[in-house]
């Protein structure tokens, strides 16, 4: 499958059309973007391992019957997905409190919170990303209701699934993003979750040191953030050595048919 037209260049991934309308291609940059991308770099590899990470966990997620979009791992950085209508949404689910919540709030870094506390944030960089109410999302019809309660649901699930993966490894969830397409199947609006789920998207620390091993490496200038994200990918399984990634075969349990709107 070849790379048609580039119609989106996002901060750290491009997405293709291909010969087939309802099928892209995303490729994993190196590029590296923090603060509604007012620091930027480039790091070698990340693309890459971030590549291989996101096609390792849509795969795990996609075994527990969570619908996501990526189609096959075309190579290093370029993985074959199923093209969706976004929802401008993006989905942050906590399970302590960093980051920007605790600058909101003044609340305690690393404070557990009792169940997963979910926070919609619209997609708009110019913008800065605002938080918004569901109430927002709804009045303004970003999501529709019942696809609001799916992606509540669904968001549950990836979550539990998540931090079990995660746990098995000696790594805490703290926190992640993701982001939920739409598509049409048998003329039913149905939802898929979409982009990546990578160290990038995730907050992940050591279970014992709380050693960051994630973007806030990146955000903070601790440094050594591909160091950190093989270090994951190693405790997963998907890097064996250094510098030698795991080929993974992808299945998706069910094809689906997209027809975009
Ligand atoms: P950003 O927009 O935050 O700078 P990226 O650099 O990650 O993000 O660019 C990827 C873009 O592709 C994002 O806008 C994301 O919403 C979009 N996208 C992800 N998955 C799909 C998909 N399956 N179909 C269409 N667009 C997608
Ligand atoms: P935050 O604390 O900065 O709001 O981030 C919460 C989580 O969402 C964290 O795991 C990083 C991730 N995230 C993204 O993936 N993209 C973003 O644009 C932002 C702001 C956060
Ligand atoms: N993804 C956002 C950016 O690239 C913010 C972040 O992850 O901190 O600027």
């Amino acid at each position: 499958m070849d790379k048609f037209k580039e119609i989106a260049k996002g901060k750290a991934k491009s997405m293709f059309t291909t010969s087939n309308p309802s099928e892209l291609i995303m490729e994993f940059r190196d590029d590296a973007s923090a603060f509604d991308g007012k620091k930027r770099a480039s790091l070698a590899g990340k693309g890459a391992v971030n590549n291989q990470f996101n096609a390792f966990i849509m795969d795990y997620l996609g075994d527990n019957g969570v619908d996501h979009h990526l189609i096959n791992l075309m190579d290093n950085t370029h993985s074959l997905v199923h093209s969706l209508d976004m929802f401008p949404i993006e989905c942050v689910i906590r399970n302590r409190a960093t980051g920007s919540i605790c600058r909101r709030l003044g609340t305690e870094d690393g404070l557990i919170l009792e169940k997963p506390l979910f926070e919609f944030f619209l997609k708009d960089d110019d913008l800065g990303d605002p938080l918004v109410s569901t109430e927002h999302i709804l009045a303004f019809k970003w999501m529709e209701k019942d696809e609001l309660n799916l992606i509540n649901k669904e968001l549950n699930r990836i979550n539990d699934f998540l931090q079990g993966m995660f746990r098995g490894v000696g790594i805490k969830l703290v926190d992640f993003k993701v982001e939920f397409g739409r598509y049409e199947k048998n003329g039913k609006k149905e939802i898929m979750l979409a982009d990546e789920i990578s160290p990038d998207t995730c907050r992940l620390w050591d279970v014992n040191s709380d050693k960051k091993l994630d973007k806030d490496r990146f955000r903070k200038g601790l440094g050594n953030l591909i160091e950190a994200y093989q270090e994951v990918a190693r405790r997963l399984d998907i890097l064996h050595e250094q510098s030698n990634i795991r080929p993974l075969k992808y299945t998706k349990p069910q094809a689906v048919k997209i027809k975009k709107k």
